[in-house]
């Protein structure tokens, strides 16, 4: 079990995402501080756009240029494409501050070929953070959410990503969508110095109790991440922290 794990359980959703923005802000306000930089691995799906949102109407005159974006995973998609988390991202948050574009690093998951598409992120991290082979980045924040099956960025259970332990980006075939998503290895999520899990609403409270309070034999994708020298908080809602017990 990770050092450090907190949970931290809010009243209302509305209560989470400003929760969720506050720990943001003070993340950031943290790593600018101390390296004149802050570099965040954004999550998709529908649970934080509620955040970015919120990041954007309440800290519009934060010091963007001193943020620098990434994103956990992303769907095999253009980054026109409805099902797109740049998509989300552009949309809810990116369009609304005055961050420089070369400090977003965007996944180009409009190319065909999946692989090269995550061999290209994972070259663009190696360069960013001036990795050395073998080297792997360490995160300021990395958001995640878990889905209803226990899976987090793009790392599903009984999928080859699982097990990848040198590669930082892999694409990683889900049999149940049949396509690929881009996603960051555990490796990579692993070695952040702090990770926050958002989760809100009902249908995320079964799993939260396994993944949170389950003896599962095997651990569930969700359970895996246990970063090695960071920080790790789980902001839910009361609904999502409905069967936890408290
Ligand atoms: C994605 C995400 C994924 C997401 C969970 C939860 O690209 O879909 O990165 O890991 O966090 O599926 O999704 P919801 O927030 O939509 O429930």
């Amino acid at each position: 079990m990770p050092s450090q794990r907190t949970i931290e359980v809010m009243a209302t959703a509305a209560d989470l995402f400003h929760a969720a923005a506050e720990e943001f802000i003070r993340a950031a306000r943290t790593a600018i501080g101390a390296q004149g930089r802050f570099t965040v691995a954004l999550s998709g799906g529908s649970t934080p756009k509620a955040l970015y949102s919120l990041l954007a109407s309440s800290y519009a005159s934060f010091a963007w240029n001193r943020v620098f974006l990434f994103f956990g995973d992303e769907r095999h998609v253009p980054p026109t494409d409805p099902e797109s988390n740049y998509r989300m991202v552009q949309e809810s948050l990116l369009s609304k501050i005055a961050i420089p574009p070369e400090n977003v690093f965007r996944v180009s998951a409009e190319n065909p070929d999946a692989a090269a598409a995550a061999a290209d992120y994972e070259a663009q991290l190696r360069k960013f953070f001036e990795l050395k082979p073998n080297e792997f980045p360490r995160f300021d924040l990395v958001l995640l959410g878990m889905g209803p099956d226990g899976h987090t960025a793009s790392l599903f259970p009984d999928s080859a990503a699982l097990e990848e332990q040198s590669r930082l980006v892999v694409a990683n075939w889900v049999e149940k969508f049949k396509t690929h998503r881009i996603t960051f290895t555990f490796p990579v999520l692993n070695r952040a110095a702090e990770i926050v899990f958002l989760a809100s609403g009902p249908d995320k409270a079964e799993m939260i109790h396994q993944v949170l309070e389950g003896e599962n034999s095997a651990p569930l994708p969700s359970q895996r991440v246990q970063p090695s020298d960071g920080k790790l908080l789980w902001m839910l809602d009361e609904a999502a922290a409905a069967k936890l017990k408290r």
